[in-house]
């Protein structure tokens, strides 16, 4: 096994926590070189991982033969002109979540990928809790029947500090809708197929975070149809009072089927509710040990915190699919299509009409 060179471009929150323990954790594989626009998040990073390959500019990173894969955690507007370059480099990319600011965008990154033959991944991280893969897998069993429902809620309290380039337009594209609902939006397809049409609202609640100006959404809300015909409801707000942040607050998903509904909530990472049809009601279900990790991943699911850890798999997953050739799960595809959809409930909040997809 000859060892994989990974670039990181952009060296703030989701780099430290989750791309470099994720990396940390897969043999043959080594961080060679960093890069953030600001000098001092720079300096720090170098001095936390000694990594001797840094630069503030991208260009001279993804150009480097030394450098095999790049991920791409910079806010959401330079996620396509890096993204770019490094496909036309050959590199392999990770990208953050949401990949562009326009689908156009988001679908000319996997077009290129796919065109240069490199692999790409979308940093869609909560296809990797347990819950959600074991849910997977019971639906594509066909324990779930047909899809009827599906519904998501992201509930959790940011009160009105500020959110630095996550409250402005121009750096990421949207507020609460990219930030949290993309994932979820993500989960939708994932478990029940595309979507067909909808109809969306978004509201900005305060128009100054701290003491800067907040030009995006604080809450958001989709109604859909599925091609399969069954529907959809998602919703997240950082205007939650009380709810807490992160993986203390709420993340629910729920699929209604013909045969049975499936419930979970990230906070309980090993464990599902289930009902079958004219049953009882919703029990618990114990998530089996082999959907604790994705499959050949080198994590232990007893070290650390479980709800912090199943992250480290996206790292293996991206790594294992450049050795192996094979496509990366989520894609830049997966991530373009969350993107339409992200598009489509902007369009329609603006317009108040449903958006045909
Ligand atoms: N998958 C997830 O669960 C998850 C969680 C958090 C954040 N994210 C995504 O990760 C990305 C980064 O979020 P974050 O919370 O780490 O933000 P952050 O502000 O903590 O870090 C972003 C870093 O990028 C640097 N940067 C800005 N422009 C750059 C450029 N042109 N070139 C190089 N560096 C540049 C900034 O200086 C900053 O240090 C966003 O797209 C966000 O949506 C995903």
């Amino acid at each position: 096994m000859t060892t994989l060179n990974f670039a990181l471009i952009g060296c703030g929150g989701i780099t430290l926590q989750n791309h470099l323990p994720g990396l940390a954790l897969c043999p043959e594989v080594k961080v060679t070189a960093l890069c953030d626009a600001q000098p001092a998040v720079l300096e720090q990073a170098r001095a936390q991982t000694g990594v001797g390959i840094v630069s503030t500019r991208f260009e001279d990173i993804v150009q480097r033969d030394d450098v095999h894969a790049v991920i791409i955690a910079t806010p959401n507007a330079f996620h396509p002109p890096i993204a770019l370059a490094a496909i036309a480099a050959g590199k392999h990319v990770l990208c953050e979540k949401p990949l562009a600011l326009s689908r156009a965008d988001a679908q000319a990154m996997a077009d290129a990928a796919d065109a240069a033959g490199v692999r790409h991944m979308t940093a869609f991280t909560y296809r990797f809790v347990p819950a959600m893969r074991y849910l997977t897998h019971l639906v594509r069993r066909g324990d779930l029947g047909q899809p009827y429902h599906y519904r998501s809620c992201r509930l959790q309290d940011w009160g009105t500090r500020n959110l630095g380039w996550r409250q402005v337009r121009k750096l990421a594209g949207s507020g609460e809708l990219g930030d949290m609902l993309s994932h979820r939006i993500d989960f939708a397809h994932h478990l029940v197929g595309p979507m067909k049409r909808l109809v969306a609202n978004v509201r900005q609640w305060h128009p100054t975070r701290g003491d800067a100006p907040n030009d995006l959404d604080d809450w958001v809300g989709i109604l859909s149809e599925f091609q399969s015909g069954a529907t959809g409801m998602l919703e997240s707000s950082k205007l939650a009072s009380g709810r807490n942040e992160s993986w203390r607050s709420l993340d629910y998903v729920e699929v209604n089927g013909s045969e049975a509904s499936f419930e979970f909530t990230t906070g309980k990472w090993n464990e599902l509710q289930m009902g079958q049809l004219g049953g009882p009601g919703m029990k618990p279900v114990t998530i089996p040990r082999e959907f604790w990790t994705w499959p050949g991943s080198p994590r232990d699911p007893g070290a650390g915190d479980p709800l912090v850890t199943f992250r480290y798999d996206q790292a293996w997953e991206f790594v294992d699919a450049i050795r192996s050739g094979r496509p990366a799960v989520p894609s830049f595809h997966d991530g373009a299509r969350a993107q339409a959809v992200m598009e489509a409930a902007v369009r329609s909040a603006e317009t108040r009409q449903w958006i045909d997809l």
